[in-house]
């Protein structure tokens, strides 16, 4: 324990916040593309994204306005190719990962208020650059069910909750201005901050 928390302490005055940049996204993050674009959040190309929080299980769900190929993965779980947590795509406009609350990078964090992990829907297939998306959900898995009793569905707490957040796992947290939609019920529905005038529902 005292080792630990010496070597979170040194880390914490060196380089933690480098560390954990690397350690988070060493498979497709550059340092030299780093100092050169600032990745920031991206709200463009698509009409919809989905969290599902299941009894078992938290679904991702996106709908795209482009044909796409890129990759959708849980952040840290890039090199994780052929489990729940990463999916190649090509072509199509709808995806989805389904993962349980056990893997995925899934941990609960008291703050937001309930299990979360963060999905990247990424457009080059190694590299993460501007106009990625990432998306931060949680399910609150101790909220109360709306079909027990839902005559007062406003008194619920937050049970589904997906926000759009940086690409790059080095940014800074997007705060307040934050695009992001919460739910008494079980799936939360985002869609872009600007209505599209192509959108398709
Ligand atoms: C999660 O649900 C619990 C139990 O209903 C509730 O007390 C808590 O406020 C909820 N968390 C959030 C962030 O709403």
């Amino acid at each position: 324990m005292k080792g630990n928390m010496f070597v979170s302490f040194t880390c914490i005055i060196f380089s933690c916040v480098w560390t954990a940049a690397v350690n988070a996204k060493q498979e497709t993050w550059r340092s030299d593309l780093s100092d050169a674009i600032q990745i920031g959040v991206s709200s463009e190309g698509f009409s919809r994204a989905v969290v599902d929080c299941g009894d078992q299980e938290m679904a991702f769900v996106i709908s795209l306005d482009e044909e796409f190929d890129g990759v959708l993965y849980t952040r840290g779980s890039f090199s994780s190719k052929n489990t729940n947590c990463f999916r190649k795509a090509n072509g199509g406009k709808d995806f989805a990962l389904k993962f349980s609350y056990n893997e995925c990078g899934v941990k609960f964090d008291a703050a937001a208020g309930g299990d979360t992990t963060t999905v990247i829907v990424q457009f080059d297939d190694d590299l993460i650059f501007p106009g990625d998306l990432a998306f931060a959900i949680i399910c609150n898995r101790t909220a109360p069910r709306l079909d027990d009793d839902n005559d007062e569905e406003s008194d619920l707490p937050m049970r589904s909750r997906i926000t759009l957040v940086a690409a790059d796992p080095g940014a800074q947290e997007t705060g307040s201005a934050a695009v992001t939609s919460s739910s008494t019920s079980q799936v939360a529905t985002l869609y872009p901050p600007e209505p599209k005038s192509h959108q398709e529902l």
